[in-house]
């Protein structure tokens, strides 16, 4: 299992990176949002090119962080996808972030320009990764068309299940898609791409995505910091820390802290 944080804050993925769990940035126009907003109440100048630039060189060379597009047909995805790597590619490991079906609303004859896409920058060895993702056909279709990640979304599947109070066309949960996609990649020797699992929010999800075989998961700072936690072992360091006799603190040095 690798590890990436789910944000574009420099901050954030300076911490991240401290711990020695940085493995990946994700990033989408959400969060790139979240980060420009902080900066500028901040009364931080902008740029948002050079802000990026800067996430390269905290996280280094080899670090793969996802950068994703926001146009609407091929045309425009190949443009940007093309723009992005380009701009950036000689900082560190791009990976470009391609929706499976950039429509936004039902009647649409631009469903099948993900997949055209994401075929097209991989033809020109662009490193894709294919983001909301809520079927394991979506999963096979992008790691056919060249993707090297696809991107689950277990808790916005798990939302969607609970609002429509019933299975999601036989995915039973957010886990269950991860899991479904994980069958079909090994079923059918998918090599080329990875289950990046994302929009994982809380220590249970990081868990069962474990469990149901994504290769990574990508979340929030405040999830990492939450894999930690456990009551028990707060109760136990206490009960330690009381314990400690001056002869052994003398032996270890330990100062009160
Ligand atoms: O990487 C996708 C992720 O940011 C979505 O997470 O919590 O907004 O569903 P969330």
């Amino acid at each position: 299992m690798r590890i990436f944080i789910d944000s574009a804050d420099i901050e954030e993925i300076k911490k991240v990176k401290e711990y020695g769990l940085l493995d990946g940035v994700t990033t989408n126009p959400s969060l790139i949002k979240n980060a420009v907003r902080k900066l500028k109440e901040k009364g931080r100048k902008l740029d948002v090119e050079s802000y990026i630039k800067y996430i390269f060189r905290v996280v280094g060379k080899k670090v793969p962080v996802s950068l994703e597009v926001v146009g609407q047909d091929y045309d425009e995805m190949i443009r940007e996808g093309f723009m992005l790597w380009k701009k950036f590619k000689s900082c560190g490991n791009v990976y470009v972030k391609i929706p499976i079906d950039p429509c936004i609303e039902g009647k649409c004859n631009r469903k099948m320009d993900g997949i055209r896409a994401i075929k097209e920058l991989s033809r020109r060895k662009v490193r894709v990764n294919c983001t909301l993702i809520f079927t394991p056909e979506q999963a096979l279709l992008a790691a056919m068309a060249g993707a090297n990640f696809v991107s689950p979304f277990v808790a916005r599947e798990e939302d969607y299940i609970k609002k429509i109070k019933r299975k999601d066309n036989g995915i039973k949960s957010g886990i269950d898609l991860v899991a479904q996609i994980r069958e079909i990649f090994n079923k059918q020797k998918v090599k080329n791409c990875e289950i990046l699992a994302a929009s994982v929010r809380d220590v249970r999800h990081f868990r069962e995505v474990t469990l149901a075989g994504a290769d990574i998961a990508t979340m929030p700072l405040s999830v990492i910091e939450q894999l930690v936690k456990h009551y028990k072992t707060r109760e136990g360091m206490k009960r330690f820390t009381e314990d400690i006799v001056p002869e052994y603190a003398k032996l270890v040095g330990y100062k009160k802290q």
